[in-house]
C-alpha cells in the first residue's frame, strides 16, 4: 500500500441521534466495504454519541471521502477537522477501519481522562488536535486487537 504520499485527516463530529450498537455496526461494514476499495485505513472512536475518526490514504481519496460520503452523512453533525496534512507511513496500516465503542469498555485508555473530564466536545478536540492524536495513538498501542 506504498509507493504514493500518504495525507491523514483526522475530524470529531456529532451524532444526530444516539446510534444502537446496529447501527454502528452497520456504518462500519459500509464505511469498511468503501475504504478497503480505495486504500484508506484509519480509526473510529465513539463515545456517548461524538466520533473522532483517523482517514489516511491518498490526499485525493481521503478528501474526497471526507468531503463527500462522511460530510454527507445527516446522521452526524458539527464536522471539525483537528489535523491533517501529509504523513511518512500509515498509523493505522494494518486495520480498513478500526473500531472502538468506547461506551462498551470499563477500561478506558490513558490519554482519554483529559476527554472526559474537560468534555468530549467538538470544541475541545477541534483545539487540541495533539489531544486528539495522541488519543488514536493509545487506542492503536493498546486496543490493536480491536477492531478487524
Ligand atoms: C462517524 C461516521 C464515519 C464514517 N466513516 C466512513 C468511512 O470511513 N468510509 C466511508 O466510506 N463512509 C463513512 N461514513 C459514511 C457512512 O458509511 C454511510 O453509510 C455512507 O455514506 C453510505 O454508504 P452506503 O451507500 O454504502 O450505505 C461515515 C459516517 C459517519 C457518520
Amino acid at each position: 500500500m506504498n509507493g504514493y504520499p500518504l495525507y491523514t485527516l483526522i475530524y470529531t463530529s456529532k451524532a444526530i441521534k444516539p446510534f444502537s450498537i446496529d447501527e454502528l455496526d452497520h456504518l462500519l461494514e459500509r464505511a469498511r466495504l468503501f475504504n478497503q476499495g480505495h486504500e484508506i485505513t484509519g480509526m473510529l472512536v465513539h463515545l456517548s454519541g461524538f466520533f473522532i475518526q483517523a482517514l489516511e490514504g491518498p490526499e485525493r481519496l481521503v478528501s474526497g471521502l471526507f468531503s463527500g460520503r462522511i460530510s454527507n452523512d445527516s446522521r452526524h453533525n458539527q464536522l471539525e477537522v483537528v489535523a491533517k496534512g501529509p504523513i511518512q507511513e500509515r498509523k493505522f496500516g494494518e486495520w480498513r477501519m478500526a473500531f472502538n465503542n468506547l461506551d462498551c469498555l470499563e477500561e478506558r485508555p490513558e490519554g482519554f481522562s483529559e476527554y472526559l473530564e474537560k468534555g468530549f466536545t467538538t470544541e475541545f478536540s477541534s483545539k487540541n488536535s495533539a489531544v486528539a492524536a495522541a488519543v488514536l495513538n493509545n487506542f492503536k498501542r493498546k486496543f490493536s486487537n480491536i477492531g478487524s
